[in-house]
Protein backbone atom coordinates (compact mmCIF):
# COMPACT_ATOMS: atom_id res chain seq x y z
CA UNK A 1 0.00 0.00 0.00
CA UNK A 2 1.33 3.77 -0.68
CA UNK A 3 0.77 6.81 0.86
CA UNK A 4 -1.50 8.96 -1.40
CA UNK A 5 -3.96 11.40 -1.57
CA UNK A 6 -6.32 9.63 0.77
CA UNK A 7 -4.07 10.15 4.11
CA UNK A 8 -4.49 12.67 6.83
CA UNK A 9 -1.40 15.50 5.79
CA UNK A 10 -2.94 15.97 2.27
CA UNK A 11 -6.11 16.50 3.89
CA UNK A 12 -7.54 20.11 5.81
CA UNK A 13 -9.33 18.12 8.35
CA UNK A 14 -6.16 16.13 9.05
CA UNK A 15 -4.02 19.25 10.17
CA UNK A 16 -7.52 20.61 11.79
CA UNK A 17 -6.60 18.09 14.35
CA UNK A 18 -3.54 18.98 15.16
CA UNK A 19 -4.18 22.75 15.70
CA UNK A 20 -4.72 22.18 19.46
CA UNK A 21 -1.96 20.17 20.10
CA UNK A 22 1.18 20.76 21.93
CA UNK A 23 3.05 19.70 19.07
CA UNK A 24 2.90 22.70 16.75
CA UNK A 25 2.81 25.62 19.49
CA UNK A 26 4.53 28.59 19.65
CA UNK A 27 8.04 27.55 20.35
CA UNK A 28 7.77 24.11 19.14
CA UNK A 29 10.22 21.85 17.07
CA UNK A 30 9.92 23.94 13.68
CA UNK A 31 10.44 27.66 15.45
CA UNK A 32 14.10 27.42 15.19
CA UNK A 33 14.08 26.04 12.06
CA UNK A 34 11.78 29.33 10.87
CA UNK A 35 14.31 31.70 12.29
CA UNK A 36 17.20 30.18 10.58
CA UNK A 37 15.07 30.72 7.08
CA UNK A 38 13.88 34.58 7.81
CA UNK A 39 18.13 34.83 8.50
CA UNK A 40 18.62 33.30 5.35
CA UNK A 41 16.30 34.75 3.14
CA UNK A 42 15.88 38.57 4.16
CA UNK A 43 19.25 41.06 4.10
CA UNK A 44 20.04 42.30 7.81
CA UNK A 45 19.14 46.32 6.16
CA UNK A 46 15.40 45.17 5.59
CA UNK A 47 15.58 45.11 9.19
CA UNK A 48 13.43 48.18 9.68
CA UNK A 49 11.80 48.55 6.43
CA UNK A 50 8.38 48.25 5.65
CA UNK A 51 8.44 45.19 3.76
CA UNK A 52 5.87 42.33 3.07
CA UNK A 53 6.17 38.63 3.91
CA UNK A 54 3.68 36.14 3.61
CA UNK A 55 3.71 33.11 5.70
CA UNK A 56 1.71 30.03 3.45
CA UNK A 57 0.66 27.19 5.33
CA UNK A 58 1.38 28.92 8.15
CA UNK A 59 0.10 26.34 11.06
CA UNK A 60 0.33 28.18 14.56
CA UNK A 61 2.99 30.88 13.74
CA UNK A 62 6.13 29.41 14.38
CA UNK A 63 7.84 31.61 11.27
CA UNK A 64 5.00 34.58 11.59
CA UNK A 65 5.40 35.24 15.63
CA UNK A 66 9.08 35.48 15.46
CA UNK A 67 9.36 37.53 12.16
CA UNK A 68 6.84 40.09 13.42
CA UNK A 69 9.31 40.68 16.61
CA UNK A 70 12.34 40.90 13.92
CA UNK A 71 10.59 42.96 11.62
CA UNK A 72 8.77 45.33 14.05
CA UNK A 73 7.73 47.64 10.68
CA UNK A 74 7.03 44.65 8.36
CA UNK A 75 3.15 43.70 7.07
CA UNK A 76 3.18 39.98 7.72
CA UNK A 77 0.09 37.92 6.30
CA UNK A 78 -0.27 34.49 7.69
CA UNK A 79 -2.23 31.84 5.63
CA UNK A 80 -3.25 28.24 5.73
CA UNK A 81 -5.88 25.64 4.44
CA UNK A 82 -6.76 24.54 7.69
CA UNK A 83 -9.46 26.85 9.74
CA UNK A 84 -8.71 25.57 13.23
CA UNK A 85 -4.70 26.10 12.57
CA UNK A 86 -5.58 29.65 11.85
CA UNK A 87 -8.36 30.05 14.92
CA UNK A 88 -5.73 29.01 17.04
CA UNK A 89 -3.06 31.85 15.42
CA UNK A 90 -5.76 34.03 15.93
CA UNK A 91 -6.12 33.18 19.30
CA UNK A 92 -1.79 33.71 19.94
CA UNK A 93 -2.28 37.01 18.38
CA UNK A 94 -5.05 38.47 20.38
CA UNK A 95 -3.61 37.11 23.80
CA UNK A 96 -0.43 38.98 22.85
CA UNK A 97 -2.04 41.97 21.19
CA UNK A 98 0.45 44.58 22.32
CA UNK A 99 3.14 43.29 21.09
CA UNK A 100 1.87 41.74 17.67
CA UNK A 101 0.24 44.36 15.44
CA UNK A 102 1.67 43.60 12.39
CA UNK A 103 -0.33 40.06 11.43
CA UNK A 104 -3.13 39.35 9.26
CA UNK A 105 -4.58 36.07 8.87
CA UNK A 106 -6.33 34.23 6.04
CA UNK A 107 -7.67 30.36 5.57
CA UNK A 108 -6.46 29.75 1.53
CA UNK A 109 -4.93 26.94 -0.05
CA UNK A 110 -1.20 27.33 -0.71
CA UNK A 111 -1.73 25.97 -4.45
CA UNK A 112 -4.37 28.43 -5.47
CA UNK A 113 -4.09 31.78 -3.44
CA UNK A 114 -6.93 32.98 -5.46
CA UNK A 115 -7.43 35.87 -2.96
CA UNK A 116 -3.41 37.32 -2.73
CA UNK A 117 -2.70 39.92 -5.17
CA UNK A 118 0.06 39.38 -7.77
CA UNK A 119 3.53 40.89 -7.27
CA UNK A 120 2.09 42.26 -3.91
CA UNK A 121 4.92 40.53 -1.61
CA UNK A 122 8.86 40.89 -1.07
CA UNK A 123 9.16 38.04 0.48
CA UNK A 124 7.35 34.55 0.95
CA UNK A 125 7.78 31.50 3.31
CA UNK A 126 6.44 27.73 3.52
CA UNK A 127 8.49 26.06 6.20
CA UNK A 128 6.68 22.63 6.35
CA UNK A 129 3.71 23.40 4.41
CA UNK A 130 4.89 22.93 1.22
CA UNK A 131 6.16 19.56 1.68
CA UNK A 132 2.48 18.50 2.12
CA UNK A 133 0.82 19.92 -0.99
CA UNK A 134 -0.16 17.10 -3.50
CA UNK A 135 0.63 19.45 -6.51
CA UNK A 136 3.84 21.19 -4.86
CA UNK A 137 4.62 22.70 -8.33
CA UNK A 138 1.20 24.57 -8.28
CA UNK A 139 2.37 26.00 -4.92
CA UNK A 140 5.87 27.60 -5.99
CA UNK A 141 3.97 29.03 -8.87
CA UNK A 142 2.05 30.68 -6.96
CA UNK A 143 4.50 31.75 -4.73
CA UNK A 144 6.29 32.99 -7.69
CA UNK A 145 3.34 34.74 -9.11
CA UNK A 146 2.65 36.50 -5.61
CA UNK A 147 6.22 37.85 -5.34
CA UNK A 148 7.20 41.71 -6.55
CA UNK A 149 9.20 41.47 -9.89
CA UNK A 150 11.90 44.09 -8.19
CA UNK A 151 14.82 41.73 -8.41
CA UNK A 152 14.60 41.61 -5.11
CA UNK A 153 11.89 39.50 -3.79
CA UNK A 154 12.68 35.83 -2.89
CA UNK A 155 10.85 32.71 -1.58
CA UNK A 156 11.92 30.54 1.05
CA UNK A 157 10.73 27.06 1.86
CA UNK A 158 11.51 24.75 4.54
CA UNK A 159 11.59 20.60 4.30
CA UNK A 160 12.59 17.51 6.19
CA UNK A 161 15.42 15.64 5.14
CA UNK A 162 15.38 11.81 5.18
CA UNK A 163 17.05 11.53 8.85
CA UNK A 164 15.28 13.79 10.39
CA UNK A 165 13.93 12.37 14.00
CA UNK A 166 10.34 11.68 13.39
CA UNK A 167 9.48 11.12 9.64
CA UNK A 168 12.93 8.62 10.13
CA UNK A 169 11.89 7.17 13.12
CA UNK A 170 8.21 6.47 11.40
CA UNK A 171 9.73 4.98 8.39
CA UNK A 172 11.95 2.14 10.75
CA UNK A 173 9.13 1.59 12.41
CA UNK A 174 7.06 0.77 9.89
CA UNK A 175 10.10 -1.47 7.71
CA UNK A 176 10.42 -3.28 11.39
CA UNK A 177 6.77 -3.78 12.21
CA UNK A 178 5.64 -5.21 8.94
CA UNK A 179 8.30 -7.83 8.81
CA UNK A 180 6.52 -10.26 10.85
CA UNK A 181 4.68 -11.12 7.64
CA UNK A 182 7.95 -12.42 6.24
CA UNK A 183 10.68 -9.15 5.36
CA UNK A 184 10.24 -5.53 6.19
CA UNK A 185 7.96 -3.57 3.66
CA UNK A 186 9.33 -0.39 2.00
CA UNK A 187 7.07 2.13 1.64
CA UNK A 188 6.16 2.23 -1.85
CA UNK A 189 6.10 5.77 -2.30
CA UNK A 190 7.41 9.20 -0.30
CA UNK A 191 5.71 9.79 3.14
CA UNK A 192 4.65 13.62 2.21
CA UNK A 193 6.42 14.67 5.35
CA UNK A 194 9.65 13.93 3.41
CA UNK A 195 8.43 14.81 -0.02
CA UNK A 196 11.21 17.13 -1.30
CA UNK A 197 14.59 15.31 0.95
CA UNK A 198 16.10 15.46 -2.57
CA UNK A 199 18.27 18.47 -3.09
CA UNK A 200 18.09 18.14 -6.28
CA UNK A 201 14.85 17.76 -7.34
CA UNK A 202 13.90 20.19 -4.66
CA UNK A 203 16.05 23.40 -6.80
CA UNK A 204 14.79 21.76 -9.85
CA UNK A 205 11.07 22.58 -9.09
CA UNK A 206 12.02 25.81 -7.86
CA UNK A 207 13.83 26.46 -10.95
CA UNK A 208 11.03 25.19 -13.05
CA UNK A 209 8.07 27.49 -11.13
CA UNK A 210 10.33 30.31 -12.14
CA UNK A 211 12.69 31.35 -9.56
CA UNK A 212 16.76 32.16 -10.42
CA UNK A 213 19.75 31.59 -8.44
CA UNK A 214 18.06 29.07 -6.30
CA UNK A 215 20.31 27.91 -3.53
CA UNK A 216 19.40 24.37 -1.04
CA UNK A 217 20.61 25.26 2.77
CA UNK A 218 21.35 22.60 4.97
CA UNK A 219 20.20 23.30 8.42
CA UNK A 220 20.55 21.04 11.68
CA UNK A 221 18.91 21.64 15.16
CA UNK A 222 19.09 18.94 18.18
CA UNK A 223 15.92 19.11 20.34
CA UNK A 224 15.05 17.75 23.62
CA UNK A 225 12.43 15.37 23.86
CA UNK A 226 11.69 14.43 26.98
CA UNK A 227 8.49 12.01 26.32
CA UNK A 228 8.20 10.04 22.85
CA UNK A 229 4.43 9.39 23.56
CA UNK A 230 2.86 13.18 22.34
CA UNK A 231 4.95 12.28 19.19
CA UNK A 232 2.47 9.75 18.70
CA UNK A 233 -0.72 11.40 18.60
CA UNK A 234 -3.28 10.06 15.92
CA UNK A 235 -4.01 13.73 16.03
CA UNK A 236 -0.64 14.31 13.71
CA UNK A 237 -1.13 13.36 10.62
CA UNK A 238 2.03 12.38 9.51
CA UNK A 239 1.46 9.76 12.00
CA UNK A 240 -1.82 8.90 11.73
CA UNK A 241 -0.69 8.48 8.31
CA UNK A 242 1.08 5.47 9.36
CA UNK A 243 -0.93 4.20 11.63
CA UNK A 244 -3.67 3.65 8.42
CA UNK A 245 -1.24 1.60 6.89
CA UNK A 246 -0.14 -0.74 9.76
CA UNK A 247 -4.10 -0.54 10.70
CA UNK A 248 -5.11 0.90 14.00
CA UNK A 249 -4.89 -2.39 15.48
CA UNK A 250 -1.39 -2.51 15.93
CA UNK A 251 -0.88 0.74 17.16
CA UNK A 252 0.39 -0.33 20.42
CA UNK A 253 3.14 -2.91 18.99
CA UNK A 254 3.94 0.54 16.61
CA UNK A 255 4.46 2.46 19.16
CA UNK A 256 6.45 0.04 21.38
CA UNK A 257 8.90 -0.32 18.60
CA UNK A 258 9.61 3.34 17.46
CA UNK A 259 10.32 3.81 21.60
CA UNK A 260 12.83 0.92 21.11
CA UNK A 261 14.57 2.10 17.81
CA UNK A 262 14.85 5.99 19.16
CA UNK A 263 16.17 4.00 22.50
CA UNK A 264 19.11 2.26 20.32
CA UNK A 265 19.17 5.00 17.45
CA UNK A 266 19.59 8.75 20.22
CA UNK A 267 21.35 9.44 22.97
CA UNK A 268 19.73 10.78 26.13
CA UNK A 269 21.11 14.00 28.42
CA UNK A 270 21.61 13.95 32.23
CA UNK A 271 18.09 14.49 32.90
CA UNK A 272 16.79 11.78 30.37
CA UNK A 273 15.99 13.72 27.56
CA UNK A 274 16.27 11.82 23.87
CA UNK A 275 18.81 14.30 21.97
CA UNK A 276 16.49 14.39 18.87
CA UNK A 277 18.62 15.49 15.69
CA UNK A 278 16.16 17.25 12.83
CA UNK A 279 17.99 17.48 9.68
CA UNK A 280 16.15 20.31 7.28
CA UNK A 281 16.93 21.82 3.97
CA UNK A 282 16.10 25.14 3.06
CA UNK A 283 15.58 25.96 -0.35
CA UNK A 284 15.75 30.00 -1.49
CA UNK A 285 15.03 31.04 -4.93
CA UNK A 286 14.92 34.56 -5.89
CA UNK A 287 12.36 35.77 -8.63
C1 LIG B 1 3.75 20.73 9.88
S1 LIG B 1 2.64 22.08 9.81
C2 LIG B 1 3.78 23.44 9.67
C3 LIG B 1 3.23 24.71 10.21
C4 LIG B 1 4.22 25.87 10.33
N1 LIG B 1 4.62 26.37 9.03
C5 LIG B 1 5.42 25.47 11.14
O1 LIG B 1 6.53 25.37 10.58
O2 LIG B 1 5.25 25.25 12.35
C6 LIG B 1 1.97 21.97 8.19
C7 LIG B 1 0.92 23.03 7.89
O3 LIG B 1 0.67 23.04 6.48
C8 LIG B 1 -0.70 23.32 6.28
N2 LIG B 1 -1.04 22.93 4.91
C9 LIG B 1 -0.88 21.70 4.37
N3 LIG B 1 -1.32 21.69 3.09
C10 LIG B 1 -1.75 22.95 2.82
C11 LIG B 1 -2.31 23.58 1.67
N4 LIG B 1 -2.54 22.90 0.53
N5 LIG B 1 -2.61 24.90 1.75
C12 LIG B 1 -2.39 25.59 2.89
N6 LIG B 1 -1.89 25.05 4.03
C13 LIG B 1 -1.58 23.75 3.99
C14 LIG B 1 -1.37 22.52 7.39
O4 LIG B 1 -2.69 22.91 7.64
C15 LIG B 1 -0.43 22.77 8.56
O5 LIG B 1 -0.82 23.91 9.30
Amino acid sequence: MSINSTFSSYKSEGWDKLSDSTLLKIGGPTEPFSIDALNLTIPKEKLNEKIRILDIAAGVGNLTIPASRQFPNSEIVATDYSKCMIDSLNLIIEQNKNNIKNVKTLIVDGQNMVEIESESFDYCFSMFGLIYFPDRLSGMKEMYRILKSNNQSRTSIGSWQSDAFLPSLLEKTYEQVTSGSGGGLKLTSKQPALSLDDKVLFKSELEQAGFKNVVIHSVKHIIKINDLEPLLSPKNPIVDDFFKLINYENIDKFKETFKSIANSLYKKDENGNYLSEWNCFIGIGEK
